[in-house]
């Protein structure tokens, strides 16, 4: 029999790197293509959360390179802020380390896991290091590096500093294998086709393995507002939430903390959370217990708050979006962006819905999904837009499910989606984003009902006329020889009056 202590001689503490190098998948590498998607993904997200940020009009370019089988080399390069030479290990190397996770704002990024991932992937794949090559408009530098799996960190190999030539933003470089590279629903390509639409924009200019030059041209020279950070609203908030805010504020006393650090906490509210939790406000802050914050969280369920404000969420707008779905060139489109709302009590969001009929959509619907404009190109069927989507009764509005070419796109912008992985591909089942989402499409096919019935009009009219008008040689025979007129004249005045009496 072994002992307690031959068990623990195994006993080891996993990195997180080491943990995700062992779960890549829950990071969203499994299968070739998706793999593929993935890197390009995590890469065009920060350039264009960095733009956002920065108030730059993006200009990306994505590259593609085949380098042997399954073996590719994918570059992205954007025109942001640039990374200074001492946080480049950091962004690249280091797991859970980034300037989104710890703020209650809207970017496209919210785990500090993304871009340290795909460097994993390609590390872990390949053998080979990442080069950077960023500038922040002071420094220019060429950083080759890889990731210290163990120790969670970036290891710089070789840095140059390059002359400044005027050009400011990052561009990554990094090779992976177990990938591939096709134009499929699931590719780098619809991914980027994607993310075209819902940042017109953005430019974004993709070299395909084979050397074809792709433009997603700007379709809006608007830039959006940039997020701004929000106080926590506390009906979104636990009670461990609570203490790590305590621990971590500058306040002293629990009353001054709560008015300062959450949002719609009045001096009154404080006194009312006070009344209800027991807990009382001159409470030092930093000796708050478990049970203490508790409390609180359980009075701050039973008093009614303003509900947040959602001044700091910037969604895409409906001109931007229609402009973005001219991408399609449909026939007919219609976007709608709802009210702001709240999820899990505190945390706010906004959906928008547009709807593009005929164009380049194929017959039947096509979903695009995004969250905070990154597009969601996996996982489809967990998703709580797909869920809403399959909640619609499609016949009302005059939609047929196989046959009639229609992209529905929805985009939910909030300060925290509520993914259901680590991949961030699916957005989790919250009731109150299933309705706003069914509400959206609802309204927005209000307006697709009345172009198809309108077009439905048309065209019985057209069939009507169209039968009548095969009878206007053989009719106006007929009546020239009653009237002795000129068959042609007759004919041309039998024309006319079919149109005027059904136009
Ligand atoms: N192209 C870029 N330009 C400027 N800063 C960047 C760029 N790419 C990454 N960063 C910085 O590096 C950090 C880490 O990026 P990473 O993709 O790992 O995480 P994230 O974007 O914060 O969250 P997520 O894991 O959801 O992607 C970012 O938070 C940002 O501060
Ligand atoms: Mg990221």
């Amino acid at each position: 029999m072994k002992t307690a202590n031959d068990l623990f001689k195994e006993f080891k503490i996993l990195s997180v790197s080491e943990f995700f190098k062992k779960n890549a998948d829950m990071l969203g590498y499994t299968g070739k293509i998706r793999s593929m998607t993935i890197l390009v993904h995590e890469m065009v997200t920060n350039a264009l959360d960095a733009c956002e940020e920065a108030h730059i009009l993006p200009e990306i370019r994505v590259e593609i390179d085949h380098r042997g089988d399954s073996h590719y080399e994918i570059s992205v390069e954007d025109n942001a802020t640039g990374i200074p030479l001492k946080f480049i290990p950091d962004v690249f190397g280091k797991m859970l380390a980034g300037s989104k996770a710890h703020r209650n704002m809207q970017s496209r990024g919210q785990q500090g896991i993304g871009v340290s991932g795909a460097v994993m992937y390609s590390q872990v794949t390949t053998g080979q290091p990442a080069v950077i090559i960023s500038s922040t408009g002071e420094e220019m530098w060429e950083v080759k590096m890889n990731l210290d799996l163990q120790k969670n960190a970036g290891k710089i190999i070789e840095k140059n500093k390059i002359n400044d030539n005027g050009w400011r933003g990052t561009k990554i470089v990094i090779e992976a294998k177990d990938v591939t590279y096709n134009k499929s629903k699931y590719s780098p390509y619809n991914y980027l086709r994607m993310s075209s639409i819902a940042n017109p924009h953005a430019r974004i200019e993709f070299i395909e393995p084979d050397g074809t030059k792709i433009l997603f041209p700007r379709s809006s020279k608007t830039l959006p507002k940039s997020p701004k950070i929000m106080k926590l609203h506390p009906r979104g908030m636990s009670t461990d939430d609570l203490l790590v805010m305590a621990k971590n504020c500058r306040a002293r006393k629990l009353g001054s903390f709560l008015r300062s650090e959450l949002a719609r906490v009045s001096r009154k509210k404080a006194e009312e959370i006070e009344r209800v939790s027991g807990v009382s406000l001159d409470k030092n802050v930093s000796r708050l217990t478990w049970n203490d914050a508790e409390r609180v969280v359980n009075a701050f369920k039973k008093i009614d708050f303003m509900a947040p404000s959602s001044e700091g969420l910037i969604p895409i707008g409906e001109e931007n979006i229609i402009k973005g779905l001219s991408l399609i060139n449909p026939e007919f489109s219609v976007a709608i962006t709802r009210a702001p709302k709240t999820y899990r009590g505190g945390i706010p969001f906004i959906i928008e819905v547009g709807l593009a009929y005929g164009g380049k959509s194929e017959p039947g619907i096509e979903i695009i999904r995004y969250a905070n404009r990154s597009p969601l190109v996996f996982d489809q069927g967990g998703c709580v837009i797909n869920e809403a989507v399959k909640s619609i009764d499609w016949r009302r509005y005059r939609v047929n499910l196989e046959s009639t070419p229609l992209t529905v796109f929805v985009n939910v912008t909030s300060t925290h989606i509520p993914y259901t992985s680590a991949g961030k591909q699916a957005i989790a089942m919250e009731e109150e984003i299933f309705n706003e989402v069914r509400f959206g499409i609802m309204e927005t096919c209000r307006g697709l009902k009345r172009y198809m019935d309108s077009k439905r009009r048309a065209y019985r009219k057209k069939q009507r006329i169209d039968s009548l008008l095969k009878y206007a040689p053989e009719t106006s025979k007929a009546i020239s020889r009653l009237t002795g007129r000129d068959t042609d004249k007759v004919k041309n005045l039998f024309i006319k009056l079919i149109e005027k009496k059904y136009a």
